[in-house]
């Protein structure tokens, strides 16, 4: 076969026998992409009522445009399907009207990245294309500005404010009030409608209460995955991105059965999906072409089981340990390192401390924090022995995977500063 390609006038066959095994290798996926938490599915299984609920609250952008600026709130736990829904929802509610001739607009911002009113404003600016003058513009002045960009083109727009509850917690009561509320003010004000997204209806304590009264009219809530629901996702989702004959029911069910809310899981669809794609890695790196059981026993000790006790453990610690921990955990990933010292992770630490708004702690608190967490074993310390510069300590840890006690710790230490614990 290769003849007919011409590959034999190839000087070097050596090279090309290396990448043919290496083509024929087996493989479980077919586009790992389709698998990683950002990807926006075709179809959501078991979110069907709740794509119906949403739509109905903006079918006046397509019926009577402009009688309303709708404000709609969808909570539910991590790995509901929160930002799949509302990602869906925009991509398919703005085709279809467009196919019956109305403009409807949709902006996807997360607060997690743009935290202050005039962050979220120009990002909203920003994905509807509107041009920004480059003089500097307030919030208002901003906002202004994309409401008559639409208003001249006759356009209405639906916004999704993602992770709602953390802009919430740092930009404040007011910032809350102007996109929250400012509804009522003028006709152009309804060129804008709004979906919220936050993680518990409960935790939205820290809006007052006509706010909170207001943003829970209209209530989309998800509830977590049952186990039967979990395994339809599962495999609708390995169709998807792996290829068939790589994996079975029998694999599917075990992971939904493990995940399901009925079945004492957490009923977190990003957790499974995770759990298949730790799975279908590990049978691919030991170049089997299937999935067994046993991988998705181990994907479930890697993704979960030392987190857990580890969680366990930090449930109730200090915002800063965590920050810390978290400083330690960024540091031994991006230097791929076996150990740190105090020195590097105290300077990990202030940039972590800024990129959640908090105030760094002094060094001799930050010293004890990390003693602290080595006498509950968290992280593991040593003194490195007399060197140049005297004695520094070295820690480490015992445990893994960084990435899931990563994104673990950033969960954790976001929900606590959101409590404002
Ligand atoms: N009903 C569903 N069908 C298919 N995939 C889903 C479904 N619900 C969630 N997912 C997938 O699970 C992961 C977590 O969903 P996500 O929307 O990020 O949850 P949340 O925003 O509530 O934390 C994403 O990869 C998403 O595509
Ligand atoms: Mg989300």
């Amino acid at each position: 076969m290769s003849e007919s390609f011409g590959v034999a006038s190839l000087e070097n066959k050596n090279t090309w026998k290396i990448i043919e095994e290496e083509l024929e290798k087996p493989s479980i996926f077919k586009s790992r992409e389709s698998l990683s938490p950002e990807y926006i599915p075709d179809q959501l299984p078991h979110r069907e009522k709740e794509l119906r609920e949403l739509t109905s609250y903006f079918k006046h952008l397509v019926t009577t445009p402009g009688s309303i600026s709708q404000r709609v709130l969808i909570t539910g736990r991590v790995g509901t399907g929160k930002t799949a829904l509302a990602k869906v929802f925009g991509r398919d509610f703005t085709r279809l009207a467009t196919e019956k001739g109305y403009k409807v607009r949709y902006a996807h911002v997360n607060c997690h990245r743009n935290r202050t009113l005039y962050n979220v404003i120009a990002d909203i600016g920003r994905q509807l294309d509107v041009p920004v003058p480059s003089r500097g513009l307030s919030s208002k002045e901003m906002y202004d500005l994309i409401l008559n960009y639409l208003d001249e083109r006759d356009e209405y727009a639906i916004i999704t404010l993602d992770e709602f509850h953390y802009f919430a917690n740092i930009s404040g009561p007011d910032a809350v009030y102007f996109i929250v509320r400012t509804y009522d003010a003028e006709e152009l004000f309804r060129r804008l409608n709004f979906i919220f997204i936050a993680i518990d209806p409960v935790k939205l304590g820290f809006l007052d209460p006509t706010t909170e009264g207001y943003l829970l009219r209209h209530l989309v809530k998800l509830n977590p995955y049952t186990s039967q629901q979990l395994f339809d996702i599962l495999k609708y989702r390995a169709e998807d991105s792996m290829y068939e004959g790589s994996y079975d029911d029998e694999v599917l069910r075990f992971i939904a059965d493990f995940e399901g809310w009925d079945k004492g899981g957490g009923g977190n669809a990003r957790h499974a999906l995770e759990i298949l794609h730790v799975a279908g890695s590990s049978a691919e790196a030991d170049g089997r072409s299937r999935i067994t059981i046993e991988d998705v026993r181990k994907a479930i000790m890697n993704t979960s089981r030392e987190i857990l006790s580890v969680s366990e453990a930090i449930r109730d610690s200090p915002i800063h340990e965590l920050l810390i921990l978290l400083s330690i955990v960024k540091l031994l990933r991006k230097t791929g390192r076996s150990e740190l010292k105090m020195g590097e992770v105290e300077e990990e630490y202030n940039a972590v401390c800024e990129f959640y708004g908090e105030v760094p702690r002094r060094h001799t608190q930050v010293y004890e924090y990390v003693m602290n967490l080595s006498r509950t074993g968290i992280v593991q310390t040593r003194s490195s022995g007399k060197g140049q510069r005297g004695r520094s300590t070295l820690i480490t840890l015992p445990y893994g995977p960084l990435d899931v006690l990563e994104k673990y710790l950033d969960e954790l230490i976001r929900k606590k500063i959101q409590l404002g614990l």
